[in-house]
């Protein structure tokens, strides 16, 4: 078969010469759209050669567009270069890279093995500045990195605020699993600075840490992150009276409506009523029972609810609070530990809202102070008071008023100095354990259960 047109036949001389010409222009227009493309390379590549930046000399692709990064300068106007600089833009945002090695890092002092990590004061040996390092504790990770560290990597890097503690970086040691977090070092947590003071803080010192501990945690509640382990240990002090929230172990990201969550969180004298009978469902109230423990402690220099187990704290929340009512926690009985609890004739239960506790066992705080504290131990948890309504309370708008941080005493730092003994304070749950299965028939005088016995709010206690 003919490789012409079908139209053309050997015997038309004049279309030969037609098809001949098309074939010609056609050449032509290719070499002319060739030799375009190569001036236009030229052209780029010249371009890429007079760039400050050193070009791979292997590289045959168009440099690639720059893409604008800040908004600073006027549109029409020329970005300013000094001497005639390449216009680079600076980006002063992080940038990604390998975590930095511990070999930076120079161990000053050991300060103490907390569940989760063991935490030294350090010096940064390229800047000088002082630090805390947490070395994250990898055993009982069958995963291979603790959840617990996750959690607090990803919820300290969230949480940006005066009143938490700056996570800087995460750095790694030699080998895979030693894992360091880098913390700004402050020289007190609050229960050893309680634990070494031989008076309570004054009351315009107690508002004044409150205040502070306030503003991080509402931040943090903002944010959908629950602490669900606030305890003395936990808040650091600094000597220019800052007081910021520390180990974020435990925190974790909540919803509304709340998920089902373990109920194995908060160290156990700082744990609400509702976790400790066993509610799958909670929320930002465990944080706020926690903090009317703190505050009590701040009060008397004594951790307020010293439980020797879960049952044994329950009855000694009770006996601070007195039982829980239909009234007054309506929801309680169906909490699934609430069933075998023997409760005393209601009549011996406090009335109001919140019920007040009792003066006696705080007899230098004002009324404001005792509705405070009050409302923050409150047992049913939907009366619990909220971050935003403590900050509004009138007790840190009446006498004495909360003293500035500048006045705030400066103590010698335990952190900064020495090895401190482990005390003996419950340590924060173990992450992964069930939490146990209660019998809470001996909290109101039931038959199980050991021979002490208390005297609170009016009736007897046996404590398991
Ligand atoms: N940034 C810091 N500056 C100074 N000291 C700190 C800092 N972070 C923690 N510490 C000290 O180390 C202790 C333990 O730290 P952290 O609570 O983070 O560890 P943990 O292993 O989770 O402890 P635990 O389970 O006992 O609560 C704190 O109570 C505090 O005394
Ligand atoms: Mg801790």
């Amino acid at each position: 078969m003919s490789s012409k047109s079908r139209w053309a036949t050997d015997d038309d001389p004049e279309t030969e010469a037609i098809l001949a010409q098309r074939k010609r222009e056609k050449e032509e227009q290719r070499r002319a759209k060739a030799e375009k493309q190569r001036q236009l390379d030229e052209q780029q590549a010249q371009a890429s050669a007079s760039d400050s930046q050193p070009q791979d000399p292997d590289t045959t692709a168009p440099p690639k567009k720059r893409r604008r990064l800040s908004n600073d300068h006027n549109e029409d106007q020329p970005i300013p270069t000094a001497n005639n600089e390449p216009n680079i833009l600076s980006f002063p945002a992080q940038e990604w890279g390998p975590c930095r090695n511990i070999a930076n890092f120079e161990r000053l002092n050991h300060i103490e093995e907390g569940s989760y990590g063991y935490v030294s004061r350090a010096k940064d040996i390229n800047t000088g500045e002082v630090v805390a390092l947490k070395k994250l504790k990898m055993d009982n990770s069958p995963d291979g990195f603790p959840v617990t560290g996750l959690r607090e990597i990803q919820t300290l890097l969230e949480a940006r605020h005066q009143n938490i503690v700056y996570l800087r970086e995460v750095v790694m040691g030699t080998k895979m699993d030693e894992v360091y977090l880098v913390m700004d070092f402050l020289e007190h947590d609050l229960k050893t600075l309680l634990d070494d003071m031989s008076e309570p803080f004054l009351p315009s010192e107690i508002k004044t840490i409150l205040l502070q501990v306030l503003s991080g945690l509402d931040f943090l509640h903002d944010q959908w992150i629950m602490h669900r382990d606030l305890k003395t240990s936990n808040l650091l002090l600094n000597n220019r009276g800052e007081v910021k929230i520390a180990d974020f172990g435990m925190a974790r990201y909540y919803g509304d409506p709340p998920p089902k969550l373990t109920q194995l969180v908060v160290t156990l004298w700082y744990r609400s009523p509702e976790l400790l009978l066993g509610a799958e469902k909670y929320s930002t109230e465990i944080d706020m029972w926690s903090i009317g423990c703190i505050f009590g402690e701040l009060l008397t220099k004594e951790p307020l609810l010293q439980g020797k187990n879960e049952v044994d704290q329950v009855s000694k929340i009770f006996a601070l609070t007195g039982p829980p009512t239909q009234q007054t926690w309506p929801e309680f009985r169906s909490l699934p530990n609430a069933k075998s609890l023997r409760l005393p004739p209601t009549s011996s239960a406090p009335t109001g809202t919140p019920p007040l506790l009792s003066r006696a066992k705080f007899p230098f705080l004002t009324n404001a102070g005792l509705h405070l504290l009050s409302s923050l131990l409150a047992l049913n948890p939907s009366t619990r008071l909220s971050t935003k309504e403590c900050l509004a309370h009138r007790y840190f708008r009446e006498d004495p008023r909360p003293k500035p941080k500048e006045m705030f005493p400066t103590f010698p730092s335990k952190a900064g100095m020495e090895k401190r003994r482990r005390r003996e304070t419950p340590e924060a749950p173990k992450r992964g354990q069930e939490a146990p299965k209660l019998d809470f028939a001996s909290v109101f005088g039931g038959q199980s259960s050991g021979d002490t016995g208390e005297q609170g709010a009016g009736f007897t206690l046996r404590l398991g």
